[in-house]
């Protein structure tokens, strides 16, 4: 059966990486169509008024998943993220961010894997912004006990689902007691139902970030609110060969979006350069998705053929230059469908 999902490719290297990503997919006989969309700058280029055109919205609402490349933010003025919009509209209130070694992709650890779980929706990324008087400008960090709640459930059911068996949260309620406060009372009361099966530990983000880079093989999932989240899962990315090699997925009770963690990286942009594996991770997680949600266990199979096929191009030294080859996207491309 042929499966609908959404596609945006994005802007930057977003449209190469995508465009590498369903070849693969197409190679490896994941039947899926995609229904192409734009969001972010891609979009108002083609016309659009806002950055997150109301038909890619309903295109996600009728297929429940999308895969989407990224879109470039403008720092300190012009519009705002498409990527707060879109998870904040889409209610994607859980982002997941796998983070594993991989072999042919030496760095300083072995036998990193661990789960970076962060809250979407709240946090300072609330974007809530005031200029009080020139010169003074507050940031709003909000935190409800609804949303701290909801996203240690879907931790914790992620955790078990998945067999992990620990859960550590980050957090700076020593100095943010009310807002970081109620993160961890929430979080704590969801684990006393999962007590004798995934450990539960909270740890002041400052002195655990050191505890990550010394050695991060003693993490399993890790929690957070928006912004440590925001920070740390990129720190993890780091740890395992960077952004170019981790993949992440948003998820809400409807809907799904699976996307690469990177950015739109302007510097090698149109250069055929940029390492598609994010964005492939992630669509390996969405094959994953769909096996279970629209109970099609073959999807399961085929991502593990892709995920076998990448971890064999990687140890053949078949690699994109930000890990330490000379691939470009599409020879990358090619090295992983000759290994299917
Ligand atoms: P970036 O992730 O685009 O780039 C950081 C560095 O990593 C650059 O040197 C870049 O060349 C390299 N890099 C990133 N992805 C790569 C890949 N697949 N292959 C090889 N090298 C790669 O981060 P930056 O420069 O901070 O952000 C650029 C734009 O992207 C900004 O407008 C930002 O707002 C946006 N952005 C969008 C995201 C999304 O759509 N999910 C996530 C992060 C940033």
């Amino acid at each position: 059966m042929t499966i609908q999902a959404v596609l945006i490719p994005g802007d930057g290297i977003g449209p190469e990486v995508s465009a590498a990503v369903c070849r693969i997919l197409e190679a490896a006989k994941a039947d899926i169509q995609w229904l192409r969309h734009d969001a972010g700058l891609a979009a108002v280029e083609g016309g659009s008024k806002t950055t997150l055109p109301e038909s890619t919205l309903a295109a996600i609402r009728e297929h429940h998943v999308a895969l989407k490349g990224p879109c470039t933010t403008p720092v300190g003025t012009g519009f705002s993220s498409v990527n707060v919009a879109l998870r904040k509209t889409l209610g994607l209130y859980g982002a997941v961010r796998p983070i594993r070694s991989l072999a042919g992709v030496p760095t300083r650890f072995e036998n990193v894997d661990l789960v970076v779980v962060r809250e979407n929706t709240e946090g300072l990324y609330a974007g809530i912004e005031n200029e009080i008087t020139p010169g003074v400008v507050t940031s709003l960090k909000v935190a409800t006990e609804l949303a701290s709640r909801r996203i240690a459930e879907f931790a914790f059911k992620y955790a078990n689902d998945r067999g992990r068996k620990k859960i550590s949260v980050f957090h700076k309620a020593n100095i943010m007691k009310m807002s970081d406060g109620l993160f961890i009372r929430c979080a704590k009361e969801v684990s006393q139902k999962w007590i004798g099966k995934i450990h539960y530990e909270e740890l002041i983000i400052d002195a655990a970030c050191m505890r990550l880079v010394q050695d991060p093989t003693r993490f399993d999932v890790i929690l957070m609110e928006n912004l440590y989240g925001d920070i740390v899962s990129d720190l993890a990315a780091g740890l395992i060969g960077g952004l170019g090699v981790a993949p992440g997925a948003n998820f809400g009770d409807e809907y799904a979006v699976f996307e690469a963690v990177h950015g739109s990286a302007p510097d090698i942009a149109g250069k055929g350069i940029a390492n598609p594996l994010s964005l492939l991770m992630s669509a390996v997680m969405m094959l994953n998705h769909l096996a279970v949600t629209r109970n099609m266990p073959q999807l399961k199979t085929i991502g593990v053929h892709i995920r076998t096929a990448y971890d064999r191009a990687l140890q053949d030294d078949q690699k994109t230059g930000d890990i330490g080859g000379k691939l470009s996207t599409e020879q990358f491309a090619d090295a992983v469908i000759q290994r299917l």
